[in-house]
């Protein structure tokens, strides 16, 4: 079945098959929004799922946090956990077709949940939906790529060309703090994005 569309996620939320899901907000990402000054920038969490990130941010402070997933499943998770969110900022729908720009971007298991053949459109669409100066950030797999997915694999020298054409290359880099599952796998990645 294609994983571009809802009712492949939407069976695997609904059989509860998520083994995507880490029941909690990854490290990487924790260690890194710990750093974050600016608690009113807008973030964007798309292909969120569940997204303990988002409802991370949401109590600490965090309140121009959007998340986005093509399926309904998950953002009712959210809402069941985190009822305070704002039903405007959780939206239900194609991240390729949002219209709005964001300061920043979060990045988990969303990139590697696309077709491989996608991963231009998807660099494009970010370098779109960021405003200018914006950062992508997050974690990709560090895994060879094969025809098997998702998830779909990766590396630092396929990311460094893709990526570079719109953004600078502020870290890419193995990541020291994944969860056990995932260690040795996984690169953090702060892209800035750059039009000039
Ligand atoms: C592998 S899951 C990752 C979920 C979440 N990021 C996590 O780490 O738990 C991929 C997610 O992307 C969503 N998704 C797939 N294609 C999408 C699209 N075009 N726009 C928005 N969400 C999409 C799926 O519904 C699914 O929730």
């Amino acid at each position: 079945m294609n994983s571009t569309n809802e009712k492949y996620w939407a069976e695997h939320y609904d059989k509860g098959n998520t083994p995507w899901d880490m029941g909690t907000t990854s490290p990487p990402l924790t260690a890194y929004f710990q750093g974050l000054h600016d608690k009113t920038q807008a973030i964007l969490i798309p292909g969120a799922g569940t997204s303990h990130e988002a409802e991370w941010l949401w109590h600490n402070g965090f309140k121009n946090v959007w998340v986005a997933d093509i399926a309904a499943e998950p953002l009712q998770k959210i809402r069941e956990r985190c009822p305070s969110f704002p039903e405007e900022q959780l939206i239900h729908g194609d991240f390729f077709a949002l219209n709005r720009q964001f300061d920043l971007v979060v990045e988990q298991t969303f990139f590697c949940a696309l077709p491989p053949e996608w991963r231009p459109r998807y660099v494009q669409k970010m370098k779109d939906i960021l405003k200018e100066g914006g950062h992508l950030v997050g974690v990709l797999f560090d895994f060879p790529l094969t025809e098997q997915g998702p998830p779909y694999g990766g590396g630092v020298e396929e990311y460094r060309e893709l990526f570079s054409p719109y953004f600078k290359i502020w870290k890419m880099e193995r990541c020291y703090n994944s969860i056990k599952p995932r260690a040795g796998k996984e690169i953090f990645i702060n892209l800035i994005q750059n039009l000039s």
